[in-house]
């Protein structure tokens, strides 16, 4: 496994690679790797001839400076991590690398960032969309993969890919949870004890809500998992909304969706959390 951090020698090591004729995969991630994270290395390996990893903390997805700074950097054991996944290429370029100069750049994505955390997080998506289209040009993977996790994502690296007619297949892979049901992420390793004792709270009422569907319509199945979680002291619900898995508008009856999805963000004390769970 080769640790890079020059776009050069990326696209040297690469060129070889295609010169043989072999498939190229690709896992964008901001290193802290976890089981989620592995996931998709693990697929991406079987997937494809070669199997590229890139661990960058993008400075411009972040719109809270804290949030940036405090993010957990790991980068040596990512890569003990990583020589044991089969990856064969490890892109960890500085910031100065990727971006030489500021990114101006502002995409459209009409109202797929307009709800969610796109009106949360005011910025971050048009910042994940500056970062994963560069990286898919220095690295012009076959396939890239995805987590569910961040479900609205996956929906802007879509129109991102079919906006720039880019022919990378994005693959999709399922959120990788705890065995107590909260879903892996990098800021699990900031909540307190008491803090992650309380977490699963969120997937044990949105696995719970699934089967009131059916006699809930979709505006009180989204009071009473808000209300369940705000019960919990260590909880506070920033936004459930139910909305349609492909467009990403929220939906006002359960017909309205073939594929109704319910996307939630709360903070665990200090610590902002998301999850989704698919109502189909
Ligand atoms: P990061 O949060 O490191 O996640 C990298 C990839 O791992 C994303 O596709 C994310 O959805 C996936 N992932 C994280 N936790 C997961 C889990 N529990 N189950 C399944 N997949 C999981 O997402 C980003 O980085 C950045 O925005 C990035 C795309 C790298 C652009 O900077």
């Amino acid at each position: 496994m080769k640790i890079i951090v020059t776009i050069k020698d990326l696209s040297n090591q690469l060129n070889t690679i295609r010169e043989s004729g072999k498939s190229v995969g690709f896992v964008p991630t901001m290193g802290a790797l976890h089981s989620g994270h592995l996931a998709l290395i693990k697929r991406c390996v079987a997937e494809n001839d070669v199997c590229v990893v890139s661990i960058f903390v993008n400075p411009t997805q972040f719109n809270d400076q804290n949030d940036l700074l405090n993010y957990p950097r790991s980068l040596q054991a990512d890569c003990e991590l990583l020589k044991k996944s089969g990856c064969r290429l490890v892109f960890a370029p500085e910031a100065e690398e990727i971006y030489p100069e500021p990114d101006t750049r502002q995409f459209d994505f009409g109202q797929l960032d307009q709800v969610m955390e796109g009106r949360f997080r005011p910025g971050h998506f048009n910042g994940v969309a500056q970062v994963v289209s560069k990286l898919f040009d220095i690295v012009q993977p076959d396939r890239a993969y995805f987590g569910e996790k961040d479900f609205q994502q996956l929906a802007i690296i879509r129109e991102m890919v079919k906006q720039l007619n880019d022919t990378v297949e994005i693959i999709p892979c399922p959120i990788v949870r705890e065995p107590d049901g909260l879903a892996m992420s990098s800021r699990n390793a900031r909540l307190s004890a008491a803090e992650r004792a309380e977490a699963p709270v969120i997937y044990r009422t949105l696995s719970g809500s699934v089967a009131l569907k059916r006699s809930l319509s979709v505006e009180a199945l989204k009071q009473w998992v808000a209300d369940r979680i705000d019960a919990s002291p260590l909880l506070r619900v920033e936004y459930f909304e139910i909305v349609d898995g492909l467009t990403l508008q929220p939906i006002e009856e359960w017909a309205d969706s073939g594929c109704p999805v319910g996307c939630i963000a709360v903070f665990c004390g200090a610590i902002r959390l998301i999850d989704n769970m698919k109502y189909e």
